[in-house]
């Protein structure tokens, strides 16, 4: 049989099909717009999305037999505010993860209701780029929009819903809502009342590899597959991109590179770290996990590459870069603020350290050496909560890049295990339509039987030491800047 994930991302949706024993058959993506309204939002259309992909669904199914195909699931960017109105129209743009409009919500969240509340509620705080601040902004700054809403959905869940009929989530993306009740996978009635939202707006819960439902008749028909084919709830892209990498169980750690960078650490058990600096969400594969959250990292190296340097040949630019672990420049990659570990949308991008002698070379090396140095801000929070960590997949379009790998390997002293597929979020997605069809016995099972590690970066002690005091260096300029930023916004 065949299985379907779609990878709902931020730049483009990224569809992959899988057979039943785990080959690849086809991937196809389309890309459609990101709007900025403001400095610091960032919105997309839920009508492009579907619209694009059912256009991927029929790119991938077109040379396929049709009949083979079982189902289809999910991996999608977290967070987003999706609302729908009793006619089941889309109310306003979509607010995604990486918007920072939120502030003054975040910190009534964080300092009127308090942390220590909400994490007893939910296991996590407050960030911006969550859907509980959102939802209180719309409530405040577009009253009648708030009036009108008669569904509350996350971004894939739109695609699930408009496929299937069903108002559903998953677990791992619920997390990310700071309405759901982690540890008890429901959702918080204390949350839904500190938010204004009725339980009935809210979609009904589901783990990740479970069926919500079937094709609906005219969807089917327009990709003249069976109305027989199930629609799976998913997971959310990091949930999903951990099942592809095979990042379950417990104690295992995938690192993305995509849009947004994270840490992801997964755990057989229920955990909050006391700072709450991580998130701490429910699993894909029935379990839980941690993880960090930067909101700029392979976006990072496009900016400095598409942007300002103007190629497209990112191999070019990395060839010219030699010295590694004596880069005197510094790059902080708070692009659009950051999320993990300092939860601060102030925060902005920032080079330094350059002198007469630099080049563009360690300007390049900068950005990437930048985003390894802030993911492992995130480690570091894990090592003091006592988790130890020897090794981490990798995944994401900045994964691709070998020096990269050997950068995050060196800074984080990690062995980084290089799978035969990077396609995180859609592989973990087809993966997941695998099981709740009933081709593996679990996730778990799953992961193990498809997932191959066919290389590992290994850290090099030499260059290790160098780049821990770089790190330490590093890690002094964003307190440094912390209190100029707001002032130059
Ligand atoms: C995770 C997060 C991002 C998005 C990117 O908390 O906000 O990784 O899911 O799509």
């Amino acid at each position: 049989m065949l299985y379907a994930g779609v990878d709902l991302g931020t730049s483009a949706v990224k569809l992959l099909l899988m057979d039943g024993e785990g080959k690849i058959r086809k991937i196809v993506s389309r890309e459609y717009p990101l709007y900025f309204p403001h400095p610091g939002w960032s919105e997309q259309k839920p009508e492009d999305w579907y619209a694009m992909t059912i256009d991927g669904l029929k790119e991938l199914l077109a040379d396929s037999d049709k009949s083979e195909l079982a189902g289809i699931s999910f991996g999608g960017q977290m967070h987003g505010l999706v609302i729908l109105d009793d006619q089941d129209q889309v109310i306003r743009p979509a607010i995604l993860w990486n918007d920072g409009r939120t502030t003054k919500e975040t910190a009534y969240l964080n300092e009127v209701i308090g942390k220590e509340t909400l994490s007893k509620y939910t296991a996590n705080i407050a960030f911006t780029g969550f859907t509980a601040p959102k939802i209180l902004w719309v409530k405040e700054n577009e009253p009648e929009n708030f009036a009108r809403i008669a569904k509350i959905m996350l971004p894939k869940d739109y695609l699930a819903y408009r496929l299937s009929g069903v108002h559903c989530t998953d677990v791992s993306d619920a997390s990310g809502m700071l309405l759901f009740d982690v540890k008890n996978r429901c959702w918080s009635k204390e949350m839904l009342d500190i938010c204004g939202v009725k339980e009935e707006m809210m979609a009904k819960i589901y783990e990740s590899y479970e069926a919500v439902g079937t094709l609906l008749p005219e969807v089917a028909a327009e990709l003249g597959v069976s109305t027989d084919v199930k629609v799976v709830a998913g997971a959310g892209d990091n949930a999903a991109a951990a099942v592809g990498t095979g990042t379950v169980g417990d104690g295992r750690c995938n690192i993305s590179l995509g849009t947004s960078g994270t840490i992801f650490i997964s755990s057989e058990k229920f955990g909050v770290d006391k700072f709450n600096a991580l998130h701490a969400f429910a699993h894909a594969d029935g379990h839980y996990h941690l993880m960090g959250c930067m909101l700029s990292a392979a976006s990072c190296n496009k900016w400095w590459m598409d942007e300002i340097i103007g190629t497209k040949d990112y191999a070019a630019e990395q060839k010219q870069i030699e010295k590694l672990g004596e880069n005197h420049v510094y790059f902080l990659p708070y692009l659009m603020g950051e999320r993990s570990p300092h939860n601060d949308p102030n925060a902005r991008a920032t080079f330094i350290g350059m002198t007469m002698d630099t080049t563009r070379a360690d300007m390049t090396q900068a950005v990437l050496e930048g985003v390894a140095f802030a993911l492992r801000d995130s480690l570091e929070v894990a090592r003091a909560l006592g988790i130890h960590i020897e090794r981490t997949k990798i995944c994401g379009g900045g994964a691709k890049s070998p020096l990269w790998k050997k950068i995050i390997a060196n800074v984080m002293n990690l062995k980084v295990d290089v799978i035969e597929s990077e396609e995180g979020p859609a592989l973990g997605g087809a993966i997941l339509a695998a099981v709740a069809c009933g081709e593996f016995a679990s996730v778990e099972d799953a992961a193990q039987k498809l997932v191959k590690i066919v290389d590992t970066v290994e850290p090099d002690p030499e260059l290790v030491e160098k780049y821990e005091a770089r790190y330490q260096q590093f890690r002094q300029i964003y307190p440094t800047c912390k209190e100029l930023f707001p002032k130059i916004l």
